[in-house]
């Protein structure tokens, strides 16, 4: 049987064509119109008044954080559970990150845990709209708003999510895309910042370009800054998946709702949640095993892999990393974030990619079955 990645994109005539050109005529005076075109089509659709495209999103987060003044001695809240390149970007600034717990049915930051994570060093939190999900914005906004803390919203998986009708990436102070090969919107790799704060977006700007203030034809460095930025060739690739963005988000909850019903009756697996306030897009598809099945993530993943089938781990709490080993220990952590623990050591990343079919869906469901069969028998 063939073996069934974990993700990919939908890629077609379009991009081809639009990528090829960019490499034949995207250059001299015209260098910058792909980039153009495609940053103000993606602030139109996210509903911001900036975007800049950048190499990743992990680069947005360094620039989010920097172009907000965090620095050392201050402190950022994360939620544990996440890519660590939510977190990592919050030690290049010299600062220290906070991991808060989890709410149980979005997976994304807690309202109640961020506010109990706030210290009189907070300075910002890094919200993250994990796996297509949102967290409960309004409260966490309100209690941002309370203490005075700016907020970063991770949108790396979320493209096309939205929350109370608004995008994802339109909350916060700044906001922040991935478009790597594995994401809903792709350009290989690379990532976007969008803002509607114009003096955030400014720094931005300048901060991305060497400490250059945009449009200086002397080449004059106002400060020691960073170069992040997107080519052309990659910024025509992301105008045709953006045009395409609607059907892109469509299909990705297709596939959700294939496996919704080729695994309803199975009550030992809790897929993804979508509360009456989001809409969720579903960029990985996971499975959360019921506790009393006593079955690690590890040894799904490892059963899937026999049958040719791929997936990955929820993601391990950051607590818990060994890059994080001098940040208080795991049992510390592990005692104030105990869902993130939890529900990381039992959850996997099931086949998203969009190469995936009702029948590959079905091939995954029934592989699922046979492995918690083969548990409950033993
Ligand atoms: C939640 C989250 N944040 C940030 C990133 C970083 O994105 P990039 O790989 O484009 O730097 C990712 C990437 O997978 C992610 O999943």
């Amino acid at each position: 049987m063939d073996w069934i990645p974990v993700a990919g994109p939908w890629v077609t005539e379009k991009e081809v064509r639009y990528t090829a050109d960019a490499a034949a005529n995207g250059w001299y005076g015209s260098h910058n119109v792909y980039p153009e075109r495609f940053e103000r089509g993606f602030a139109e659709y996210v509903g911001v008044a900036h975007a800049t495209s950048l190499p990743s999103c992990t680069s947005a987060l360094h620039l989010a954080l920097a172009a907000l003044g965090i620095g050392p001695g201050d402190e950022v809240i994360v939620p544990d559970a996440t890519w660590i390149a939510t977190s990592a970007p919050i030690s290049y600034v010299g600062a220290t990150p906070v991991f808060a717990d989890i709410d149980e049915e979005s997976w994304c930051l807690d309202p109640a845990a961020f506010e109990r994570a706030i210290t009189p060093r907070t300075k910002a939190a890094i919200v993250v709209d994990l796996y297509g999900n949102m967290a409960d914005m309004d409260a966490i906004a309100a209690i941002a708003k309370k203490h005075g803390i700016a907020i970063i919203e991770d949108a790396a998986e979320a493209v096309g999510s939205e929350y109370r009708g608004r995008k994802a990436g339109s909350f916060g102070d700044v906001a922040t895309f991935s478009f790597h090969g594995s994401k809903t919107l792709t350009t290989g790799e690379g990532g976007m910042l969008v803002t509607s704060r114009d003096d955030l977006f400014a720094r931005v700007l300048r901060l991305r370009d060497h400490g250059r203030e945009p449009g200086d034809r002397l080449f004059i460095n106002q400060e020691v800054a960073y170069k992040y930025k997107m080519s052309a060739l990659q910024a025509a690739f992301g105008l045709a998946q953006l045009e395409r963005i609607e059907e892109l988000v469509a299909r990705k909850r297709e596939i959700f709702s294939w496996y919704a019903r080729h695994m309803n009756g199975l009550n030992s697996i809790t897929l993804n949640h979508e509360a009456p306030t989001t809409k969720n897009s579903y960029w990985m598809i996971t499975a959360v095993l019921n506790s009393e099945l006593g079955l690690q993530k590890e040894e799904v993943i490892a059963r899937l892999r026999d049958r040719n089938i791929d997936s990955r781990p929820f993601f391990s709490p950051l607590s818990s990393l060994p890059a994080y080993r001098h940040y208080g220990g795991e049992a510390f952590w592990k005692g104030r974030n105990p869902l993130s623990y939890n529900i990381a050591a039992r959850a996997v990343n099931l086949p998203s990619g969009f190469n995936m079919t009702e029948s590959l869906v079905e091939r995954v469901t029934h592989a699922l079955y046979d492995i918690i069969s083969a548990v409950n028998n033993r």
